[in-house]
């Protein structure tokens, strides 16, 4: 499905890149956790993949393809199909996407009728029943709420209701339990595996947390710098992890709903 070879990503002029070498095979339906600390180039990589780099940054090496078709070939209408649709993005606080002085409601309806051709009273069906899939329990009270009537861990649902509208092949997530309490965050991190065996979608997990990606990815990348300085089955990454970065990562997982994973 999605399949990056060596790649870099250089913003601007600076003559080092922001990711090198930065290589991933991904089957449909595959859970992928990217960790490291901050700047470690997480962001980068995932937005690479969706072709939006912000600040002048562009793939500088290496080829990233989604479905065998190099995304380099991708105009700017094959973009505005893919996105939202077959790939698509949730953030640390979906809240901040959000406008906050509209109702949940009108905002879901225009970006269902952005991506298909709907009459406003089926695509308000439709993004209610999305919200209700998602385990918010009154979609149409939530469709007509506005963002500050929502706490965090809803918005984050309303969220990842709106990335899964279209039954998205990937789902790229950056960071997005890091605003929420624990319990939420146990919650969110449930509802996206139950993504994976519902539509099958294949995720790309970016976190802090190496207790969350251990107990949600198949596979897991540490990034430091730039750089993969560990890659593997989770199994692997946990009892044998290769680098001295990743040991120490290890030693410091906080518990995820007052649980300890690894
Ligand atoms: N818009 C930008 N313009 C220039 N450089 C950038 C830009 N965004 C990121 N970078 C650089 O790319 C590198 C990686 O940043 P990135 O945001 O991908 O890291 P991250 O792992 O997502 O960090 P965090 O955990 O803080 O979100 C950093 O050195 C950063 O300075
Ligand atoms: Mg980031």
């Amino acid at each position: 499905m999605l399949s990056m070879r060596n790649v870099s990503v250089t913003y601007g002029n600076n003559p080092v890149p922001a990711v090198e070498n930065f290589s991933l095979e991904m089957k449909q339906g595959e859970i992928v956790s990217i960790v490291g600390e901050s700047r470690s180039g997480k962001t980068t990589v995932i937005r690479a993949v969706l072709g939006c780099l912000p600040g002048g940054g562009y793939v500088s090496r290496g080829e990233i393809s989604f479905e065998g078709r190099p995304v380099s070939g991708f105009g700017r209408e094959e973009w505005r199909r893919l996105r939202g649709t077959e790939i698509s993005m949730i953030f640390q606080d979906s809240g901040a996407m959000l406008n906050p002085v509209r109702r949940i409601g009108s905002q879901y309806v225009e970006y269902i009728r952005t991506h298909e051709k709907m009459g406003r009273r089926a695509a308000w069906e439709r993004g209610a029943r999305m919200l209700e899939q998602m385990r918010l329990p009154d979609g149409e009270h939530i469709m007509r709420s506005y963002p500050f009537q929502l706490s965090g861990g809803q918005r984050q649902r309303v969220g990842i209701a709106m990335a899964m509208t279209f039954q998205p092949k990937l789902l790229l997530a950056d960071e997005p339990t890091s605003a929420l309490d624990v319990t939420t965050q146990a919650q969110i991190v449930r509802q996206m595996l139950k993504l994976r065996e519902e539509y099958h979608t294949g995720i790309i997990m970016v976190t802090h947390n190496l207790g969350e990606a251990a107990y949600m990815a198949d596979r897991i990348l540490v990034m430091k710098e730039g750089h993969i300085v560990d890659a593997g089955t989770r199994e692997q990454i946990l009892a044998h992890p290769s680098s001295a970065y990743t040991r120490n990562l290890l030693d410091s997982v906080p518990a995820l709903g007052g649980y300890r994973f690894v």
